[in-house]
């Protein structure tokens, strides 16, 4: 599959856009200061925190996994049976538990996954959302592939 390109100029503090990269959907989400400062929060509740198990390239390997802490970039494919989990960057919706601070849910099977692509614990999912390889062109730019 060929490399895609995607214009983040116009991606506002806590916006996603979704691209396709050999043809899965692959997130791109401008975190804001707050949905950063919650990932460590998260920790003990997840499976892997540090990643240690999960695929993402030698820059990602951070809290954030990302090489700009701001912009998370991840294949959105659940690592259980392959949906795409959906965005749910709310804070505390009744049909996620009042202690949700935003993350991915998957419908499928009801996996969790926090704003870094990081799964919780106790959910059917095996691990950490993929992290596709990709780097900037410019502050405006990423290739991703
Ligand atoms: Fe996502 Fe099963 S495919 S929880």
């Amino acid at each position: 599959g060929a490399p895609v390109e995607v214009d983040i100029s116009k991606l506002e503090l806590g916006q996603q856009i979704n691209v396709e990269w050999r043809g899965k959907p692959v997130w791109v989400l401008k975190r804001t200061p707050e949905m950063l400062a919650n990932l460590p929060k998260l920790d003990p509740k997840l499976l892997d925190p540090k990643s240690d198990g999960s695929v993402q390239p030698d820059n990602c390997k951070n809290e954030g996994r990302s090489i700009k802490p701001e912009i998370l970039v991840a294949v959105g494919v659940c690592t259980h049976l392959g949906c795409s989990p959906t965005f749910r960057p709310d804070l505390g919706p009744a049909d996620l538990g009042g202690d949700w601070l935003g993350g991915y849910y998957c419908p499928c099977h009801g996996s969790k996954y926090d704003l870094a692509g990081r799964v919780y614990s106790g959910v059917p999912a095996p691990k950490n959302l993929d992290i596709p390889p990709y780097k900037y062109l410019s502050d405006t730019r990423i290739m991703v592939g």
